[in-house]
């Protein structure tokens, strides 16, 4: 059966199953890193988080800060700080070198439950972190970037499903080694086509055409003049028009609709067309 690709498909059960793993890894943590797209602050965050994460400290990192305008994600850091009583900070995680800062506010954030912990007379031990968030966010790079310093592997210690890996950031910190990835949002159609412009969701739930179609309604209402001149476009800023002014045909001489909107797509993701932020 063909699907219909004018929706973005949701596998409750896939959603069910990696839901219970992330429960799983964050019932080994005392606090956790949200990675979350700089360009979708609200779209690419999960709704559920806290009622996974209860009192467990969060600091939510607005990641691919390249990506954006700067001075518009500073009004974001305090709309997410106000809406999730959470730390906020701002990473770009292709390009900086050191994480320090990241690294102190974890120990920050830990420290009252290794503390609770001392309390109840047990030894001090370094605070378990890790890493959660959707597809493509950047999580792994988040993890290179803080393990890179550090390589000392303390070992495994036992996991829910399977062997867990932690690596010593400092004698204060651990970090879980693997990512906890967080299932994309299955309520939602137009978070859902926003986070398929920026790669998070699986090739095969979507159409290259209808989200590229999308982006251009949303960037058009949004920043049109960057459009126009990166497409050295007129009044009309369309699949149609770009294809054109490409020189994109099909036989008839139509225009390849499929090709153009694989570019913008590509396009949009490698930051080319501008800096944008689309919630
Ligand atoms: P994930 O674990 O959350 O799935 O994401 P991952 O770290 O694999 O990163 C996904 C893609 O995003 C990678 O690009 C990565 O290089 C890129 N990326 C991560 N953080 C940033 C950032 O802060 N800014 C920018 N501009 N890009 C970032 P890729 O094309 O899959 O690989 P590659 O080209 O880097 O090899």
């Amino acid at each position: 059966m063909k699907k219909d690709k004018t929706h973005i498909h949701w596998y409750p059960g896939h959603i069910a199953k990696a839901e219970r793993k992330l429960k799983e890894q964050l019932s080994l943590v005392d606090a956790v890193i949200e990675v979350i797209d700089a360009r979708l602050p609200l779209s690419s965050s999960y709704e559920n988080i806290t009622g996974l994460l209860g009192q467990k400290p969060r600091l939510i990192l607005l990641n691919k800060s390249d990506l954006t305008d700067k001075n518009e994600l500073k009004v974001w850091i305090n709309v997410l700080e106000k809406k999730n009583n959470a730390s906020v900070m701002v990473s770009d995680a292709k390009n900086s070198k050191d994480l320090n800062l990241i690294v102190k506010k974890l120990e920050e954030l830990s420290e009252p439950r290794i503390q609770e912990i001392m309390k109840k007379g047990l030894l001090r031990r370094p605070a378990r972190v890790m890493v959660v968030g959707m597809p493509n966010v950047g999580k792994s790079s988040i993890i290179n970037k803080l393990t890179k310093s550090s390589k000392t592997k303390t070992g495994a210690k036992a996991g829910v499903t399977r062997q867990q890996q932690w690596v010593r950031i400092n004698p204060k910190l651990d970090l879980l080694d693997t990512p906890g990835i967080i299932p994309m949002r299955q309520d939602n159609q137009e978070a859902a086509m926003k986070l398929t412009f920026v790669n998070s969701v699986s090739e095969n739930a979507y159409s290259n055409e209808i989200a590229a179609n999308a982006l251009i309604e949303l960037l058009s209402k949004k920043y049109p003049n960057q459009l126009k001149l990166y497409y050295q476009l007129d009044d009309d800023i369309s699949i149609d028009s770009i294809a054109l002014k490409r020189n994109w045909i099909v036989a008839g001489g139509n225009p390849d609709i499929e090709r153009t909107s694989v570019y913008v797509l590509r396009d949009f993701r490698e930051g080319k067309i501008g800096k944008f932020i689309l919630d």
